[in-house]
């Protein structure tokens, strides 16, 4: 990923941020997902007063991917207030996909705050071929 497309996937990200239905917690997440033939695909959380019933940003993103019939993906940036961390369940549904996955963690500035491969935030990540 060279630094143009770096900074767009950051704005994308920050951008969708704005678009998030968090109501009940208000912690606010848009995510960028960068698929291998350079589209990029947004997501953002969606809260619903069934609490449990809410879907986090990054698997709304891979979502919408996948239902575009893209497979491969070569970055997400999560863009929340403080950079928080993607949680377990959507590192396991990115696994699915790859593990060489780029994740970028962004703050409400755009600084990136972590940086790391899904492979490296998921070890020993139960994947497709763990089936055969
Ligand atoms: N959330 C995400 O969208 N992505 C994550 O990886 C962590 C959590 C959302 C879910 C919920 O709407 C809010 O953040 C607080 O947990």
């Amino acid at each position: 990923m060279n630094k143009d497309v770096r900074q767009t996937l950051i704005k994308r990200a920050m951008a969708a941020r704005e678009r998030a239905y968090a109501p009940y917690s208000k912690y606010h997440v848009g995510a960028a997902l960068l698929a291998v033939g350079g589209k990029i695909y947004d997501g953002v959380n969606v809260e619903n007063a069934s609490y449990p019933v809410g879907i986090c940003a990054e698997r709304n993103a891979l979502s919408t991917a996948i239902t575009e019939s893209e497979r491969k993906f070569e970055a997400i940036v999560v863009a929340t207030g403080n950079g928080g961390s993607p949680c377990g369940m959507c590192r396991q549904m990115l696994s699915e996909f790859g593990l060489d996955l780029n994740v970028l963690m962004v703050d409400q500035d755009g600084n990136v705050v972590h940086e790391d491969s899904l492979r490296e935030l998921l070890p020993l990540a139960f994947v497709p071929d763990d089936l055969q």
